[in-house]
C-alpha cells in the first residue's frame, strides 16, 4: 500500500526521504517519488516507475537537495502505475503526497477544471494538489489552506503538504489513513508508519482521525476537529516511545524477510505467551484492567478480520465454541462493514489485524461501536502494532508481539495471533464455568508450543526438496478438516500470494461435491492429517483421491497410519495435541509456498499487485 515520508530539518532531508521510501517498501508499491525545495520558490521532483532504486539511480545522476521535502511509495488504485501518476502531485507551489482514496473526485475534477486547472494525472490525489492551491490563493497560509481543501474531501486519506514559497514547513493530515509524526533531534518527520523514521527517531505521535498538523524543524502543533464547535483546537498527542527492533537491519542470513519470519515463530510466539500463563490458567489480569468484566459478560462474538488474519479468526471459532461453549461467527471485514448485522445483546466485537489498519476491519469496528451499549458489550482486538488505530479506538486490546513482519504474506503475525487466540479462548473457558484440569493441560502444553514449532521447522530441507517437484504445477487444492480447514485455506493463500500458482483450500468432505471432477495426476493435493477425531473420515478422503490418480502430499501426525505409497508422499509432522496442531501445521505450509516461490523466482517478499497493509477499501 502507499508509503509517505515527509521532512523538515537543519540539512538536506533527501537522504532521510529515500531511506524512508525504502524502509516503506515492505507494504507493496509499484512507483516512487520524491519533492524538494530547493530555495525558496524552487520545487523540484523526481518520480520513477517501479522500485525506489530506480529513483535512487536517478537522483544519482541528478540529485535534488533541500532542508524540507516529501516522497512517496505509490500502489496504485486509480490510474495505472506510471511516471505521471507517480507522487508527488504538483500545483504552482505546492507539493502534495498522499494514501488513501478520495472518493468525490470526479466532482471535485469537474469543478477544478472548470476553473481552469489542468490534469496531468488519472489519480484521484491531483484533485488534492490543485485543491490545495486554489485555496492558497483564497487564505495564503498554507496551514488553513490544507484545513479548508480536506474539509471538501470525501474518502480516506493521509496527506503530506509542503509550499516553495514557504520551506521550513511540512503539513500533514489524516483521516481514515494512519499517519505519524516522528520527533528526531535534527527536525520533524511524517510517515504513513513508524517503522518508516526509525533512522531518526524513536518517538512519535499518532495522529488522529480528523487532525492536522504543522510541523517545523523544531516542533509541531497538531490542530483537531472539534465536531461539535466545528471548529479546529490546539491538541495535545503524547508522544509514545517504538518498542521494537529495527526491522530494517536486516534479514541477517537469511534470502527473505519471509524466511527470517518463519524460523522467528518460536520466538515470537513465546513473546505472545510472556507474562500470560500462570501455573494451570491463562491470567486474565494480564489482558487488562476491564478483560474480566468484558469477557465475563461476553455472550457471543462477532470475529471480524481479511485475509490471513480472518483465517486465523475460522481457527478461533473452532476453540472458542468449543473450550468456552460461546458462539462465535467469523466473517471478512468488507461484508460484515454493510451487512445489516443482527448482533444481540451480549456480543463481543472481536477484530483481528496485524497491522491494525486495515481500512475494511476498522470500518466493522466503527459500525459495530455506533451500536455499542444496545448488543455490543464492547470492542476487543488482537493486533501486533501499538498505537494502531484499531488498537486506540478498541476498548480492549491484546497484542501479540510478533515484532515488525515485513514479507507481505503473513507468517509470524498468523501464529502468534492464533497463540493469543488460545489464550483468549481459555480465558473466556475459565469465565464461563469450563472445567479445570482441560485448562491446566493446555496450559501446559502452551509453554512447550515454541519448542514444538522449533521441531516443526526442521522439516525445511525435505519441503525444499519437495518444493522443487511442485513448483512446476499450475493449480493445487489443499484438503483440511475441522480446524485445520482454516490452516488449509491459509496454506493455499500463501502459495498464490508468493508462487502465483493457483491453489484452492476445501473442507475435505466437501470434495465429492464438486472438486474431485477436477483431479488427475496434474492436479497435486496437499492434506494435513493430524491425530484427531477426523483422521478416518479424512483417510477416506484421501482414498477419494487416490482413486481417481491425483497425487497426494500429506503433512501427517507419526502415529497416523499414513505412509508412503504411489501417488502418495507422507511428511511427518512433530506429534502434537489435537489444539495445537493448527499451529504446528502452519509452519510446513510456508515453508512449502516459500521454497516453491523461490523455485520459481518470484519476489518473495513483495509479491506482485499485493500490499502489506490494505488501508484503503
Ligand atoms: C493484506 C496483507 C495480508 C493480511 C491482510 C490483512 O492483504 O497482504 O497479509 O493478512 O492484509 O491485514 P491485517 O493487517 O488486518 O492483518
Amino acid at each position: 500500500m502507499c508509503g509517505i515520508v515527509a521532512a523538515v530539518g537543519s540539512d538536506d532531508v533527501l537522504p532521510i526521504l529515500l531511506d524512508g521510501l525504502k524502509r516503506l517498501e515492505y507494504r507493496g508499491y509499484d512507483s516512487a517519488g520524491v519533492a524538494l525545495v530547493e530555495a525558496p520558490g524552487r520545487l523540484r521532483r523526481a518520480r520513477e516507475v517501479g522500485k525506489v532504486a530506480a529513483l535512487e539511480r536517478r537522483l544519482s545522476t541528478a540529485p535534488l537537495k533541500g532542508l524540507t521535502g516529501v516522497a512517496h511509495t505509490r500502489w496504485a488504485t486509480h490510474g495505472q502505475p506510471s511516471q505521471d501518476n507517480a507522487h508527488p502531485h504538483v500545483s504552482g507551489r505546492i507539493a502534495v503526497v498522499h494514501n488513501g482514496i478520495i472518493e468525490n473526485h470526479h466532482a471535485l475534477k469537474r469543478e477544478l477544471i472548470a476553473e481552469g486547472y489542468t490534469f496531468t494525472s488519472d489519480t484521484d490525489t491531483e484533485v488534492v494538489a490543485h485543491l490545495i492551491e486554489r485555496e492558497l490563493h483564497r487564505h495564503g497560509d498554507l496551514l488553513g489552506a490544507v484545513d479548508a481543501a480536506v474539509a471538501r474531501l470525501e474518502g480516506a486519506y493521509a496527506l503530506g503538504v509542503i509550499d516553495a514559497d514557504r520551506p521550513g514547513r511540512v503539513i500533514g493530515a489524516r483521516h481514515g489513513s494512519p499517519l505519524v509524526v516522528g520527533i528526531g533531534e535534527e527536525g520533524y518527520y511524517l510517515g504513513s508508519d513508524p517503522l518508516a523514521l526509525l533512522s531518526v527517531t524513536d518517538r512519535f505521535l499518532y495522529l488522529e482521525d480528523g487532525d492536522l498538523v504543522e510541523a517545523t524543524r523544531t516542533g509541531c502543533v497538531v490542530h483537531e476537529w472539534d465536531e461539535r464547535g466545528g471548529k479546529r483546537s490546539p491538541a495535545v498527542r503524547e508522544p509514545m516511545r517504538y518498542e521494537h527492533d529495527d526491522p530494517s537491519v536486516g534479514k541477517d542470513e537469511f534470502a527473505h524477510y519471509m524466511l527470517k519470519e518463519i524460523y522467528e515463530q518460536p520466538v515470537a510466539v513465546a513473546n505472545a505467551l510472556e507474562g500470560r500463563l500462570g501455573s494451570d490458567q491463562v491470567l486474565i489480569e494480564a489482558f487488562g484492567p476491564r478483560a474480566g468484566q468484558l469477557l465475563g459478560d461476553t455472550r457471543q462474538i462477532h470475529l471480524v478480520a481479511c485475509g490471513t488474519s480472518y483465517h486465523a479468526g475460522l481457527v478461533a471459532r473452532y476453540w472458542i465454541e468449543e473450550l468456552a461453549g460461546i458462539p462465535c461467527q467469523v466473517e471478512v471485514a468488507s461484508e460484515y462493514r454493510y451487512r445489516d448485522v443482527v448482533a444481540p445483546p451480549g456480543t463481543l466485537l472481536l477484530t483481528l489485524s496485524q497491522s491494525g489498519e486495515t481500512a475494511d476491519t476498522l470500518a466493522a469496528l466503527r459500525h459495530a461501536r455506533a451500536r455499542q451499549g444496545q448488543t455490543y458489550v464492547g470492542a476487543l482486538s488482537i493486533c501486533n502494532v501499538p498505537g494502531s488505530s484499531l488498537v486506540r479506538e478498541s476498548d480492549l486490546s491484546l497484542m501479540t508481539h510478533a515484532g515488525p513482519e515485513i514479507g507481505v504474506a503473513s507468517t509470524k503475525a498468523f501464529t502468534t495471533q492464533l497463540t493469543a487466540l488460545m489464550l483468549l479462548a481459555l480465558a473466556l473457558r475459565q469465565l464461563h464455568g469450563g472445567d479445570g484440569e482441560l485448562t491446566a493441560r493446555l496450559v501446559h502444553r502452551l509453554r512447550y508450543l515454541p519448542t514444538l514449532l522449533g521441531d516443526a521447522l526442521k522439516l525445511d530441507a525435505d519441503i525444499a526438496r519437495l518444493a522443487q517437484r511442485f513448483s512446476g504445477y499450475r493449480h493445487t487444492l489443499f484438503l483440511g478438516r475441522g480446524a485445520q480447514m482454516p490452516i488449509a485455506q491459509e496454506g493455499a493463500l500463501k502459495l498464490k500470494e508468493i508462487s502465483y500458482i493457483h491453489a484452492e483450500a476445501y473442507a475435505a468432505g466437501e470434495l465429492k461435491h464438486g472438486p474431485l471432477a477436477l483431479i488427475d495426476a496434474s492436479m497435486p493435493v496437499v492434506a494435513l492429517a493430524p491425530m484427531d477425531g477426523l483422521l478416518d473420515k479424512l483417510k477416506s478422503n484421501l482414498q477419494e483421491v487416490r482413486a481417481r490418480g491425483g497425487r497426494l502430499l500429506v503433512f501427517a501426525d507419526p502415529e497416523s497410519g499414513l505412509e508412503a505409497a504411489d501417488g502418495m508422499t507422507v511428511v511427518n509432522v512433530p506429534a502434537c495435541c489435537r489444539f495445537l496442531a493448527p499451529l504446528v501445521y502452519t509452519l510446513p505450509l510456508q515453508l512449502l509456498a516459500y521454497h516453491v516461490a523461490v523455485a520459481r523466482s518470484t519476489d518473495v517478499d513483495q509479491p506482485r499487485n499485493l500490499a502489506k497493509s490494505v488501508t484503503v477499501e
